[in-house]
């Protein structure tokens, strides 16, 4: 039994949430392989809602086991909540049903206020984080002096690197930053207590997941983030400090590559970006607000962390190829099409202009990537609600020649269609 992942294509925000709810009910165990609780998943079932940041969306199929693999990096506080939020809800996370591996790193309440002095320093220029802590946990795990959860077995030793930690980030915080300190023996306490509730759900997760896929059982990675958030292959510097790519399940579960099945790529009918940084394809007035929604609904554009208004635009297929290219994309699952009705023209960017060439390809660097201007290719719109659609057949011809030209133009073969935000709203193709 392979390994299947779920990449967002975009930059984060394209539905993955749904899309692996809808997968995990054939799958035997949904892996987190990236980020933090900076990302958000809603998931809707029979009109409830769920809005996930940290556990696996897949911890609401009863039969299915998640696991937070090593890429992660874990704020127990968070967990802790959200654990408590599906108990309340009748769903079981004890740990027969949800796993954290050994070797995944903490945040800490210092990292929390490293990003927002960062931030805050950064003035104009700032990356927009969630301010989750994000950045300095991921830089403390590549300096080598981050805290992992296996810690969690050890409360003695964990005590010890707690103080040490709170201790050096201290004067970084009050020396260069003008911030507050932090209690180092309050933060030691909370997170003893963390130590004590968690410390059962660990795993050594490259060894479990090995031993689940020998046993035929199946592994879905499901990413957070998206591609163009990815700290090497996105919009450096605004980008997220993890891979949310294809390479980055292999490291982030400790999952060989031979083990890989599907790559599933997942991408909205439009484009859509929270933060700062260029977006060729951005839109403003009317077209944008159509777009973008009013934030009265859960699934308008409004970010799931942090609730700030997300940038939206048209599709941009650049990206898309740049996704497919980077990740390996074996498929293509197309999100909120029923958004797109009502509108008289659709247009599609398909190149940019950089300084009076056509180039078909995302360039890497911020400068190059803030000239270029967007290439549309103008296609026709529909008028008909597509939420009730089942069958690609039943769509408008210009829904399906709208999919079929994403296709067509990334070399990627559309799987599925997203027509609600319901689990049933979907056109499998
Ligand atoms: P950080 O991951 O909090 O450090 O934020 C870095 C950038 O990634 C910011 O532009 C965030 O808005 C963006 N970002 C992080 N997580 C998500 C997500 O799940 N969806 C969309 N954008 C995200």
């Amino acid at each position: 039994m392979p390994l299947d992942m779920i990449i967002g294509a975009q930059w984060g925000d394209e539905g993955k949430g749904r899309v692996t709810d809808m997968l995990a009910a054939q799958t035997d165990i949904v892996a987190r392989y990236s980020g933090g609780d900076n990302a958000g998943h809603t998931v809707t079932v029979q009109g409830d809602i769920f809005k996930l940041h940290l556990i696996p969306s897949g911890i609401i199929h009863p039969n299915t086991t998640c696991l937070i693999g090593n890429g992660v990096v874990l704020n127990p506080a968070v967990l802790l909540r959200e654990m408590a939020m599906l108990t309340d809800r009748g769903i079981d996370v004890g740990p027969k049903r949800l796993k954290i591996s050994r070797n995944t790193h903490l945040i800490t309440p210092a990292h929390i206020a490293l990003d927002k002095a960062k931030e805050a320093r950064r003035g104009d220029s700032a990356i927009g984080t969630t301010l989750r802590g994000i950045g300095p946990a991921y830089t403390d795990k590549t300096s080598r002096v981050g805290l992992r959860a296996e810690l969690f077995a050890n409360p003695e030793e964990l005590a010890d690197q707690i103080q040490a930690h709170i201790a050096e980030k201290n004067e970084v915080l009050t020396k260069i930053y003008g911030a507050e300190p932090l209690d180092a023996d309050a933060v030691a306490a909370e997170y003893a207590q963390f130590a004590q509730r968690l410390r059962d759900y660990l795993v050594y997760g490259s060894v479990y997941l090995d031993k689940a896929l020998k046993n035929g059982r199946s592994v879905l990675a499901e990413g957070a983030q998206g591609t163009f958030l990815d700290l090497d292959h996105g919009t450096y510097p605004f980008v997220t400090s993890s891979a949310p790519t294809s390479g980055g399940v292999l490291v982030g579960l400790g999952v060989g590559p031979r083990m890989v099945g599907r790559v599933i790529g997942i991408a909205k009918a439009f484009t859509s970006r929270v933060g700062g940084g260029p977006f060729p394809s951005e839109l403003d007035g009317e077209m944008a607000h159509r777009l973008r929604g009013t934030g009265d609904k859960p699934w308008d554009e409004y970010g799931t962390t942090t609730g700030r208004p997300r940038r939206v635009g048209w599709l941009d297929l650049v990206m898309l190829r740049h996704a497919a290219r980077i990740n390996g994309l074996t498929e293509l699952v197309i999100t909120k099409l029923d958004i797109l009705s009502g509108i008289d023209e659709i247009r599609v960017c398909n190149a940019y202009k950089l300084d009076g060439e056509t180039i078909d390809f995302y360039p890497s660097d911020i400068p190059s990537l803030s000239r270029c201007q967007p290439v549309y290719k103008t296609l026709a719109g529909w008028q008909e609600d597509v939420m009730d659609i089942r069958e690609l057949a039943d769509l408008p011809q210009a829904a399906q020649d709208y999919i079929q030209f994403i296709a067509n133009e990334t070399g990627v073969p559309v799987t599925a269609v997203s027509v609600g935000p319901g689990r049933e709203q979907v056109i499998h193709l």
